[in-house]
């Protein structure tokens, strides 16, 4: 089993971390390979609120990111999760997994309402995320769109990602 362990992003990481996301989107569907702009562009408007590493031997494989998002109802204290990537060598080893788990833990100590994600319904409904009707990401299919709550009532309305995902989108 690899070893490996999560810990927050640090100054230093910054270039090992957009190798990393551009590396894995390279190949994946639904990719228009800005992901790795997206982090850059969060870090440097100070929105990384969430920005985790998994590293192996030192090295980062994998990382996490979770921005803050606004809701049309006014919910507050609700963010993004992603982009979230693995190397491919590094896959099907629990280190997406652990990422993002490790990543809604700290969500919850920042006193984070909840989450939502845009991606794979198979993937995220592990996690506890849950197509709802009434929490919409316009222009998305609604199955891949996604929510969790962490704290109190679900957000209920229009989601819309921090600016930085305009250079990309939501993955
Ligand atoms: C998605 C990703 C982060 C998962 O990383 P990982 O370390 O392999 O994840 P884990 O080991 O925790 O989980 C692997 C499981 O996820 C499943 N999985 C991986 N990608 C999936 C996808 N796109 N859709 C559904 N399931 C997926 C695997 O089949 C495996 O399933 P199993 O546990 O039932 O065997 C990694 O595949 C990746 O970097 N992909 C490219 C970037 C990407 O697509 N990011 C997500 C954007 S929505």
């Amino acid at each position: 089993m690899t070893a490996y362990r999560i810990r927050p992003e640090q100054a230093h990481d910054a270039d090992a971390i957009t190798a990393v996301i551009e590396t894995a989107f390279r190949t994946a569907p639904h990719s228009d390979g800005t992901e790795q702009h997206i982090v850059i562009a969060l870090r440097r408007a100070g929105a990384l609120s969430v920005s985790l590493v998994a590293e192996v031997d030192g090295d980062v494989v994998g990382h996490v990111a979770f921005s803050p998002v606004t809701v049309s109802d006014g919910s507050a204290h609700w963010y993004g999760l992603g982009p979230v990537s693995v190397l491919p060598a590094h896959r099907n080893a629990g280190i997406g997994a652990a990422l993002v788990e490790a990543g809604l833990a700290a969500l919850r100590d920042r006193g984070a309402a909840g989450c939502v994600v845009l991606g794979e319904p198979g993937y995220y409904g592990r996690f506890g995320f849950e197509c709802r009707p009434d929490c919409v990401l316009e222009g998305v299919p609604p199955e891949y769109f996604q929510c969790l709550a962490l704290e109190g009532r679900h957000a209920a309305g229009t989601v819309t990602y921090h600016a930085a995902f305009s250079v990309g989108g939501p993955g």
